[in-house]
């Protein structure tokens, strides 16, 4: 994150916070959040979709969504409404913590490709902003939970596109075999649009398209964009309804380690989606839609890291010769699944201090039970590393704490905001109490 500096006693700090004070204060691991840092970041999303979608240039505005699950609290939920952002949320839990937050319903949206009942009824009553429909029988189900609560709701179609995008096959959402969307190709997205315009308690608000994530290249965005706005053309001159919104999903990436190429800037991504809109809808002569997006990662992603202490320390021969230092953590893939789930790359700093000593190949490793519980593959880390230090892993403000679990029985760590200094939990420590009151014997 952007808040975090070396004080000339070598010990790292975040928006002025001492990490080796975090520590002793708070226990370890924690995930700790520089507030203004994420902030920063959805306002900057705010402020570029205004201003390169803005009416007076002939388009007709935009809406950023922060994606809900990449991590979600109320603190959170309140810092992005707050930068102007509105909440996109995919589940009654994500839903809960937006509305408990005091966001609005018609600032928020709901996704999923399997919604419950509780969760359509929710948004339903809540009059949320957008329900992005994922399937022919959920049309029938929205369109029937609408009409006995005599309300008109509001609905966008996932489609997909068939743009392969993403950094994992696990996180590549718009090709043709994978569970989400309706697809163009086989005309189930057709037959969509044709049932829901059918139904009365529905309004057909616009196309929805989130190719994947973690992406680093604009063109697939682009080829998304110009797909759904020709598929919204086409539903204009078939139907004559032309729907008045266009949602281009999230996937924006992020810098995890130094290896990785510059992410595009908000302003780059506004800019270049807004010269797309424009261009294919002159070609098509259709009006310009409203826009929105859904980024998540690349608003709590690099505003977050992971502060871990360090234990048992142990040096494994290599097979070619050599050898690896392995460091163990007191957290590992309870806190952080994304390495052993998607092979993800992160870094890790000494935080307590410096050292002069030369440094050698390790890996950073967890507490679990499991030799696939890695957090960091490798870096290279001083010599005289060892029990007590303090490791920080960057950029895991987003799909950390969300994707956690208690494997092992392992208590969830606290999330730590720090603002100007002072540091405050926004999520508590789970405790061995919080553990077995879920136990009933
Ligand atoms: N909109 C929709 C419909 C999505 O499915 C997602 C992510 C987003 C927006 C936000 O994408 P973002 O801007 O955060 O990339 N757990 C994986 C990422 C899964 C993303 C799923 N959908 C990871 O840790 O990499």
């Amino acid at each position: 994150s952007t808040g975090v500096c070396r004080s000339d006693d070598g010990a790292l700090s975040v928006a002025g916070a001492d990490l080796r004070a975090v520590a002793a204060e708070h226990g370890t691991p924690a995930y700790v959040v520089d507030e203004a840092d994420l902030r920063a970041r959805a306002r900057s999303y705010a402020e570029a979709f205004a201003a390169a979608f803005a009416e007076s240039e002939g388009l007709a505005g935009a809406d950023v969504y922060y994606a809900g699950k990449a991590f979600l609290s109320l603190a959170v939920a309140r810092w992005v409404h707050s930068e102007g952002l509105r909440i996109d949320t995919s589940t009654a839990g994500e839903l809960a913590v937006a509305l408990r937050a005091g966001v609005p319903g018609e600032h928020i949206g709901l996704h999923g490709n399997n919604k419950s009942d509780e969760e359509l009824v929710t948004a339903i009553e809540h009059r949320v902003g957008r329900i992005v429909v994922d399937s022919l029988g959920e049309i029938e189900r929205v369109a029937a939970l609408a009409a006995e609560r005599g309300v008109r709701a509001p609905v966008m179609v996932r489609v997909t596109t068939g743009v392969h995008a993403g950094g994992h096959d696990f996180i590549a959402t718009a090709h043709e075999d994978q569970k989400f969307g309706l697809s163009l190709a086989s005309g189930a997205a057709r037959q969509a649009f044709e049932e829901i315009l059918a139904a009365p308690s529905l309004n057909l608000i616009g196309v929805h398209s989130h190719i994947g994530s973690q992406i680093l290249d604009l063109a697939g965005f682009e080829a998304a964009a110009r797909s759904v706005l020709q598929l919204r053309a086409e539903i204009a001159e078939e139907t004559g309804h032309l729907m008045p919104e266009v949602d281009l999903g999230g996937g924006y990436g992020i810098r995890y380690t130094g290896a990785d190429d510059e992410p595009p800037s908000p302003a780059q991504i506004a800019t270049g989606l807004a010269t797309i809109v424009h261009a294919v809808c002159a070609e098509l002569g259709t009006e310009i839609p409203r826009i929105s997006v859904e980024p998540g990662r690349s608003i709590a992603g690099p505003a977050g890291l992971t502060l871990y202490r360090v234990g048992a320390v142990k040096p494994v021969a290599l097979d070619g010769g050599g050898e690896r230092l392995y460091v163990s953590v007191d957290g590992g893939m309870s806190d952080n699944i994304r390495p052993a789930l998607y092979g993800a790359a992160y870094t890790a700093a000494l935080a307590n201090r410096t050292s002069a000593v030369e440094h050698v190949t390790a890996r950073v490793v967890g507490k679990h039970c499991e030799s696939g519980d890695i957090v960091v593959h490798d870096v290279a880390l001083p010599a005289d590393i060892g029990p007590g230090d303090l490791l920080a892993v960057p950029a895991t403000g987003a799909y950390g704490r969300s994707m956690a679990s208690q494997y092992n029985l392992v208590p969830r760590p606290p999330v730590l905001a720090v603002t100007e200094g002072q540091v405050r939990p926004i999520m508590r420590r789970e405790t061995l109490e919080d553990l077995l009151a879920l136990d009933l014997g």
